[in-house]
């Protein structure tokens, strides 16, 4: 404090008891050596207290700017003479205590929403009022990479119906949402929510935009529409014979006893074609219906396989063929569902009858799986024409044919195969498909012998065209 205010204070503290005892000398009340000496003790003493007292307030502004110069450090120790400056200084500490306090807790939440920012699974933007990227998540620093930082949002996203959407929320309008493609690195369907934050933020950011990909929903839609269709299609073609041969029962060929008998047979084979596919799709529904809970049962796979070769035997002769066992161990063991991997086997073991070549051999080989650890491989291998490799990857997707005149003509449903792939994923196994133009094609099933305990890596991961049907 300045030494003229020092002197002012005193004279205003003291001043009246002086003022006083000058009062008392003029009166003849006192005499003017005690009230000189008087007045030099009441200004000493004055200027002692305010002297304390300035020094301890001087100590505990130092002490308030230590704090404020490094918050972190520790409150250092202020002590005065003066009780109301030590009072001062105690709720000063209080205060001190209170506000770091606040101020972890607000860290410790600050870091909580920067660690959920950053492991949503949706890119995130932050941006500014210039709509340059300030921050961005992991997975958005992984679609756009790091060099979009503080640069305009159009660097990363080239979309003017969004960026438009982007400008209107600067301008302070409201949220919105837009959809838009996304061309490279591939091609997504995206949507974008473009929300104001409800204050300006210290980097600066006053909008988030969030993307969500919409791809694997849209294709999921697309796959479903398909179907239907598919389905659909399938069912009327069938149907519609039905209705014309009845049509043409009732009416012109109403008392042709020749027509009728020709009739009827085709009327049954469309009717049971019918039967088939609803019996399919059923199947297929069920199947997938329990996907999720895979079998647990060791089962005796040869058992099985013979058991279907047998009931096919009939129809391979009809055409000349054979159905002949490569099998080291009749009692190899998978774990399995008999009667789902019954139907796999023979939809596996139809195919080749209906497709190879007359009289060849069909082959069951049973053995060790080179893709399944400890795992069980059963191959069906036929000696047909092949399958062209372009449409290897497609062939479990419903209604998929090669030759899709040739499968209805044979009574096929196009889902035989994605009847198998389903089971195969069930039983957390794997489908390999081999095939050479002109030498036959190779079904080979890849099942586990055991499951695997808790410790041990999960099961293998379902067959590759898993997404494929
Ligand atoms: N062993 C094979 N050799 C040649 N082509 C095959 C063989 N197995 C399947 N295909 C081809 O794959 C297509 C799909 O087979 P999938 O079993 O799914 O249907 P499908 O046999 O036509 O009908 P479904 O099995 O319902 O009676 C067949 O239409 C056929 O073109
Ligand atoms: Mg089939």
């Amino acid at each position: 404090m300045p030494f003229r205010r020092f002197v002012a204070s005193i004279a205003l503290m003291a001043g009246v008891v002086l003022l006083a005892f000058a009062a008392l000398v003029i009166d003849g009340d006192l005499r003017i050596w005690p009230a000189v000496i008087a007045g030099i003790l009441v200004i000493g003493c004055h200027a002692l207290l305010l002297r304390a007292f300035l020094d301890g307030l001087a100590r505990l502004r130092a002490g308030v700017e230590e704090i404020l110069v490094d918050p972190e450090r520790a409150v250092p120790v202020v002590r005065s003479s003066s009780p109301a400056v030590n009072e001062l200084w105690l709720a000063i500490m209080r205060l001190t205590r209170v506000w770091r306090q606040r101020i972890s807790g607000l860290e410790i939440e600050l870091a909580g929403s920067n660690t959920v920012l950053a492991a949503l699974p949706d890119p995130l933007i932050l941006v500014n009022e210039r709509r340059e990227v300030v921050r961005q998540n992991a997975a958005a620093k992984a679609l756009f990479g790091d060099h979009v930082l503080r640069r305009d949002l159009a660097v990363a996203l080239r979309q003017p119906p969004l960026l438009a959407a982007v400008d209107a929320v600067v301008a302070g309008g409201s949220g919105r949402l837009v959809e838009f493609e996304l061309s490279s690195p591939v091609e997504r369907h995206m949507t974008a929510r473009i929300d104001p934050l409800p204050a300006r933020t210290e980097d600066g950011v006053i909008l988030l935009v969030s993307l969500h990909d919409l791809t694997s929903a849209k294709r999921a839609e697309q796959m479903r529409a398909d179907f239907v269709a598919n389905a659909s299609h399938e069912l009327r073609t069938p149907l519609s014979t039905l209705v014309g041969f009845i049509e043409t029962l009732q009416g012109p060929a109403a008392d042709d006893e020749e027509a009728r008998v020709k009739f009827l047979a085709i009327m049954q084979q469309q009717a049971s074609r019918m039967a088939r596919l609803v019996e399919d799709l059923l199947s297929l529904s069920r199947i997938e219906m329990n996907e999720h809970q895979p079998p647990t049962t060791p089962i005796e796979v040869v058992t099985v396989l013979r058991h279907v070769a047998q009931t096919l035997e009939l129809k391979a002769a009809a055409r000349g063929m054979t159905i002949d066992f490569d099998v080291a161990d009749e009692r190899v063991r998978a774990v399995g569902d008999a009667d789902e991997l019954a139907q796999l086997f023979q939809n596996l073991i139809d195919n080749a009858i209906k497709y190879a070549r007359p009289n060849t051999p069909i082959t069951l080989g049973v053995g060790p799986s080179r893709r399944v650890k400890e795992g069980v491989a059963i191959k069906v291998r036929d000696r047909g024409e092949g399958i062209p490799r372009n449409h290897l990857p497609r062939l479990t997707e419903r209604f998929y044919r090669v030759d899709t005149a040739r499968s209805r003509e044979m009574g096929g449903t196009g889902l035989g195969l994605a009847i198998v792939k389903h089971i195969i994923n069930r039983h957390r196994g794997q489908l390999e498909i081999d095939s050479e133009i002109g030498e036959g094609t190779t079904f080979t099933v890849h099942l586990r012998s055991s499951i695997p305990g808790p410790a041990t890596a999960p099961g293998s991961k379902a067959d590759d065209k898993r997404a494929a049907g």
